[in-house]
């Protein structure tokens, strides 16, 4: 039997790298984003069947519509990867860019998880792997602050469902990748230039994966970023904050580049 999986934010970078992935691993593919072409370029080159669900998922409808498309397809893996970030301090940043982020961070993975959750849990089996950041695990992020926030809500939710599964012995996953700075178009979108080196995609997706499998809850791909999550559980969290700002800081603007279509 044929085995699906839907991955969101699949144009681009994380979601990309995992297409290719579940790709090798046998999955039929379900691939939502906005940008069209970019998914169509991205399936050309996947050795498996795929389908293109093209949706903005700031709006409700449109993770309404992701969903309807897959309802009576066995659906094994749901990667709910779309999000982007903002950077800038908070009485500057725009709000309506910030509405737009919340509507996808949180709202359009909150739906998706339900809906994904409910089906997976009447066939009794499947993952849900919500990618979140490393910032959901900080108190906060001043300089991208709703960006934080909007993490923090993915950490604790997917946690909280981790845990009712656990507690119901229920063969559901759900669990949520944490990642530092990865190589993706994401800085372009928030503006931003990161501070530390990123991962590549290809790495912190095959991470993602592979942790995933192996059922953990909370997933940090690259030894120093789970070293400093780790450290910072014992600092005080107003220290812990204002190291966070320090580093924010040092954060630049970034040049807004537009990507391309090149492939992804
Ligand atoms: N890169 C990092 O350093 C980093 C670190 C931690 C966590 N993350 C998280 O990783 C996830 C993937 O980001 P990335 O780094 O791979 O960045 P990316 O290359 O910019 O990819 C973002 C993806 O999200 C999709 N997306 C954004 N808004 C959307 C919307 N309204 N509707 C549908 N799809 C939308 C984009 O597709 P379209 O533009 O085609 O719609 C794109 O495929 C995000 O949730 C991000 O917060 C990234």
């Amino acid at each position: 039997m044929k085995k699906y999986a839907v991955i969101t934010g699949a144009s681009s970078g994380i979601g990309a790298e995992f297409a290719k992935i579940l790709a090798q691993e046998g999955y039929s593919l379900i691939l939502a984003a906005r940008r069209q072409e970019r998914l169509e370029c991205l399936k050309k080159r996947l050795k498996t069947e795929c389908e293109i669900v093209t949706a903005d998922l700031g709006k409700k409808e449109d993770c309404y519509r992701l969903f309807q498309t897959v309802k009576d397809k066995p659906v094994e893996i749901w990667i709910n990867n779309a999000g982007f970030g903002n950077f800038g301090t908070f009485k500057t940043s725009s709000l309506q860019k910030e509405l737009d982020m919340l509507n996808v961070n949180v709202r359009a993975l909150h739906i998706l998880t339900k809906l994904a959750l409910g089906k997976m849990v009447k066939q009794n089996s499947g993952y849900i792997l919500n990618v979140a950041s490393c910032a959901g695990l900080m108190p906060a992020g001043p300089y991208m602050a709703a960006y934080y926030a909007s993490k923090s809500y993915v950490t604790s939710l997917t946690r909280a469902i981790a845990e009712e599964l656990r507690s119901e012995k229920s063969p559901v996953y759900a669990g949520c990748l944490c990642p530092g700075p990865v190589n993706t178009e994401f800085n372009d979108v928030a503006n931003v230039e990161f501070a530390l080196p990123g991962i590549s995609a290809a790495s912190c997706a095959r991470y993602g994966y592979e942790q995933m499998k192996r059922r953990k809850t909370v997933i940090v791909p690259k030894c120093s970023v789970r070293l400093a999550m780790t450290l910072g559980r014992f600092l005080p969290q107003e220290l812990y904050i204002r190291i966070a700002a320090r580093q924010q800081k040092k954060k630049k603007y970034g040049s807004r580049k537009k990507a391309g279509c090149k492939l992804p």
